[in-house]
């Protein structure tokens, strides 16, 4: 399994999914870049997750805070007094004697309570009503390692969801179930996810009740996102030390209390690693090895790759370039003819490209191409008038 791991970072590097941070200085320890294909699938994953649990719900609302905030949010959040080693500082403001002492946020959370009142005044939302943010977070973790598993610089993917208190188990458990099915309906396979509820003694301080859901890593069962409980801890917490007054008012019971928040966080990069990691297939093609990520549509970073069969006949060139050209109107598509076929198949493989349009000599006197499937790699001859209503329904 380690072997795998390895195999995991390499092709990472070698195909441009994830780098060393700074690498031509030695690199920073556990501090990644994301390359060419490493962008794409962290922005498919960031807006599966949007699509599911903002655009296609009623009661969630996005926002996006800063990273630096009020120091007496941290405070009040609880994190000064059990997390301040772990939180990383800096100076704001360029005469050192009267710069401000701020924190880089180590959870996205705290941005949606301080905005509790914001939205109240401008949405008018009835509970229960969710708030939902994809943003960095820092920590000065002890221990960071395992790829981008842990880091001090990542991606988190956060919702708090306001409720009645009374509702909060039902919530709790609609949401792990919401959340646990977001990664199977992503692809990850049922046997390398499990829910793991915490004892008492490891929860969080403002925690009555979490679940993780847990990723069968190559590494071992590791959490992936933890869904929890925060009752009315940060509300009443902010409340106190803000001053302000940040209770719900419900009009039909005409009655005023802090909600509870249910609260289901997950890292972008967890998740990117747990998509890669589930994906990566190697298969025995006659004599050869091949390579292929099998992602699911929505996160493969390239849709589509047209390739001309021969590369020194400028007529099939020319038209492999026009397909791709109209292509990428509509899809992630890429035109490359920088190898022999079989070459440039695998190459689509290892990336996890969806589908891939080659051109050849027939195409030139029957206008037409063959589409090739990346799992099954079983090809069709699609009339070029055809071709994009074809990939669209294949591919939306
Ligand atoms: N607001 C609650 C909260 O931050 P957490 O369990 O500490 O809870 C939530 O973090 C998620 O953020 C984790 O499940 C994980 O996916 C991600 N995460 C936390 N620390 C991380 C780190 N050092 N590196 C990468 N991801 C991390």
């Amino acid at each position: 399994m380690a072997d795998l791991m390895e195999k995991i970072v390499s092709l990472c590097k070698r195909r441009g999914f994830i780098f060393p941070s700074s690498e031509i200085y030695g690199g920073l320890a556990n501090t990644w870049d994301y390359g060419p294909f490493g962008v794409e699938l962290k922005n498919n994953v960031k807006q599966a997750w949007w699509k599911a649990n903002v655009y296609a719900r009623d009661d969630v609302y996005g926002m996006d805070a800063a990273i630096l905030m009020h120091p007496k949010v941290w405070e009040a959040s609880g994190h000064v007094k059990s997390f301040a080693n772990l939180m990383l500082e800096t100076l704001l403001g360029t005469v050192k004697d009267t710069a401000q002492k701020v924190y880089l946020r180590p959870e996205t959370a705290q941005g949606m309570f301080v905005n509790f009142l914001n939205i109240l005044d401008t949405k008018h939302p009835k509970l229960p009503f969710g708030l939902a943010q994809i943003g960095k977070a820092f920590r000065n973790e002890i221990t960071p390692g395992n790829f981008t598993f842990r880091t001090r610089e990542f991606e988190q993917m956060e919702i708090e969801y306001f409720l009645p208190p009374k509702d909060a188990d039902k919530k709790l458990a609609e949401w792990i179930e919401s959340r646990f099915n977001w990664y199977l309906d992503l692809g990850i396979k049922k046997e390398n996810l499990r829910k793991r509820p915490h004892g008492k003694d490891e929860l969080a301080h403002y925690a009555l009740a979490c679940t993780d859901i847990e990723y069968n890593f190559p590494f071992g069962w590791s959490e992936l996102e933890g869904i929890a409980n925060r009752t009315d801890f940060d509300l009443k917490q902010h409340a106190e030390y803000s001053g302000k007054d940040l209770k719900y008012f419900d009009d039909s019971t005409k009655q005023r209390f802090y909600p509870y928040i249910i609260e289901p966080s997950g890292g972008v990069d967890r998740s990117v690693l747990a998509f890669l990691v589930d994906a990566y297939h190697e298969e025995k093609v006659k004599e050869d090895t091949r390579v292929v990520l099998k992602l699911h549509r929505d996160l493969a970073p390239t849709k589509v790759a047209v390739l001309p069969l021969l590369r020194n006949r400028p007529e099939i060139v020319e038209m492999a370039k026009k397909i791709a050209a109209d292509l990428k109107q509509a899809f992630v598509c890429v035109y490359d003819d920088t190898g022999a076929i079989g070459k440039l198949y695998r190459r689509q493989d290892e990336v996890g490209t969806l589908y891939c349009v080659t051109v050849d000599v027939q195409s030139l006197e029957d206008k037409q191409v063959t589409v090739r499937e990346r799992d099954t790699m079983q090809q069709e001859r699609i009339s070029l008038g055809r071709l994009k209503d074809y990939l669209f329904h294949k591919l939306i």
